[in-house]
């Protein structure tokens, strides 16, 4: 190498040893470790922010520095016990075809510019579509996450219902065009809302439907729609873990004309799996769907996955033409995504799915369901009360009163053995525990239901119910 920087190339190949070296030990060290990093580690991350340098540092030093100060300093959310949010856990499969993906440093927007980043981008959207019972020719694209997906399927849905309308949204925009209504059920993820507002129908204006004590839209009750319209649904509701009843609302939705779109950011993949299928019964019926393969299948972040039955609505609202961007003859990602540039998603998700096959996906789901009705039935006779029904990989527990829930999830996080988030669930203050990571065995779910009844114990007397009780009806 004759330019300024062939110190770089001569120290490749062992700066990137060490740093897989480096990265299987944190990998291996994860399961010993507290989940929440201690104050010392986050306070150690000033050794880290030092003013730019003039001149370079050594390469394996700045490696070192990321490793020995950073490691520490991360959530262990790649480890067994983290159950916080839908965070998923990425595979060995995933972590390793990433590295190789980052090697490649492919730009998957077009297929010139990557024939092998585009032709797995339609192999692994074929795949997902067939894995989560999608119609034949749903098409689709590789995203950063499901709010994103979210966004570029309300785009395309938005479009079509005002072209429908006489209305060319994608061109003229929204200003003067004829009002959307928009239908959301009042459990909506905030994804959801924030996707509304990024495409102009607004974060605020949607009509919300009553929900049930799951969280479900309530059949009984629904409006007429005001053409052009668009109603989303939810698969997987990110407290309690419940769908809505996706058969008659899409009756009910397209007997009006309207756009049909189904947020499963986690949910969807309960199609995948024949035991849990019947909680997505009617979904594919749904015009467009939103999910992550960042959460359920764990490949690493980022990787949302926008789904529509119709490509064309899609290519129209994302499309973008240049007189330097050749369109290839074959499908190029860039024009079904909100984004130009873009990593190879389609690439690591086909290595996955082509890893765990149809029969992996859905033990990996259906596992995940089984230890979630093994910590619900743990802390429910541990004397903690399950709110929720625990259909998929969702627990919602509390202590007898909101200030004992919040104390028992403090002294949780503190004490490091697992992490749960808080939340406010049907109106009353709860623990959440989302089982989604591969690596989470039933060792791991026992060692954690210990350590929360534990924490529970620990502050004032009356955190858990005198009695232990069934609960709630724990499994589907
Ligand atoms: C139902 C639902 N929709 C959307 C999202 C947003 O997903 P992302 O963070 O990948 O954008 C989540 C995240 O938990 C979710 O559970």
């Amino acid at each position: 190498m004759t330019g300024g920087f062939g110190e770089f190339d001569r120290s490749r190949a062992a700066l990137l040893a060490e740093a897989a070296d480096r990265a299987g030990r944190y990998l291996q060290g994860l399961a010993d470790r507290a989940v929440a990093p201690s104050p010392e580690a986050v306070l150690a991350l000033d050794e880290l922010d030092f003013p730019l340098p003039e001149a370079g540092l050594e390469p394996s030093r700045v490696l070192a520095a990321l490793d020995e100060v950073g490691s520490p300093a991360t959530v262990a959310s790649a480890g067994p016990r983290y159950f916080g949010f839908v965070t998923g856990g990425a595979l060995p499969m995933a972590v390793a075809a990433s590295w190789l993906l980052s090697a490649w440093d492919q730009n998957a927007a077009l297929s010139v510019m990557s024939p092998v980043a585009t032709r797995l981008d339609a192999v692994a959207i074929r795949w997902v579509c067939q894995l989560l019972g999608l119609p034949a020719g749903a098409s689709g694209g590789f995203v950063s996450g499901a709010t994103m997906a979210n966004a570029a399927c309300l785009a395309a849905g938005r479009d079509a219902v005002l072209t429908r309308a006489g209305w060319d949204a994608a061109g003229a925009g929204l200003v003067g065009a004829p009002p959307v209504q928009v239908v959301v059920g009042d459990e909506v993820h905030a994804a959801v809302l924030k996707a509304l507002g990024l495409i102009g129908l607004g974060r605020g204006r949607a009509v919300r439907l009553r929900t049930d004590d799951q969280g479900r839209i309530a059949l009984g009750e629904l409006p007429e729609l005001d053409a052009p319209a668009i109603v989303c649904l939810q698969a997987g509701n990110v407290n309690s873990g419940a769908s809505d009843p996706f058969g008659p609302l899409i009756d009910w939705a397209h007997s009006q004309g309207a756009w049909v779109h189904v947020d499963g950011a986690f949910g969807l993949w309960a199609a995948a799996c024949p035991e849990l299928a019947g909680e997505m019964a009617g979904a594919a019926a749904a015009d467009s769907w939103a999910t992550d393969a960042h959460k359920w299948l764990n490949t690493t972040y980022d990787c949302g996955i926008a789904l529509v039955r119709d490509g064309e609505p899609l290519r129209a609202a994302m499309r973008a033409e240049a007189s330097y961007l050749p369109l290839g003859a074959a499908r190029d990602p860039m024009q079904f995504t909100p984004g130009s540039s873009q990593r190879a998603r389609g690439a690591e998700v086909w290595a996955v799915l082509a890893a765990l096959g149809r029969d992996g996906v859905s033990r990996l789901v259906a596992g995940h369901a089984a230890l979630a009705r093994r910590f619900a039935s743990g802390l429910a006779a541990g004397g903690l009360e399950v709110l929720n029904e625990v259909r998929l990989n969702q627990v919602v527990a509390a202590c007898d009163d909101a200030r004992a829930t919040e104390e028992m999830i403090t002294a949780l996080q503190r004490e490091g053995t697992c992490w749960c988030g808080p939340t406010t669930w049907r109106g009353r203050r709860a623990m959440r525990i989302s089982i989604s990571n591969w690596a989470t065995s039933q060792a791991d779910v026992d060692r954690s239901v210990t350590a929360v009844l534990a924490a529970a114990n620990q502050g004032s007397a009356h955190h858990l119910r005198r009695s232990a009780s069934p609960g709630r009806r724990l499994g589907p």
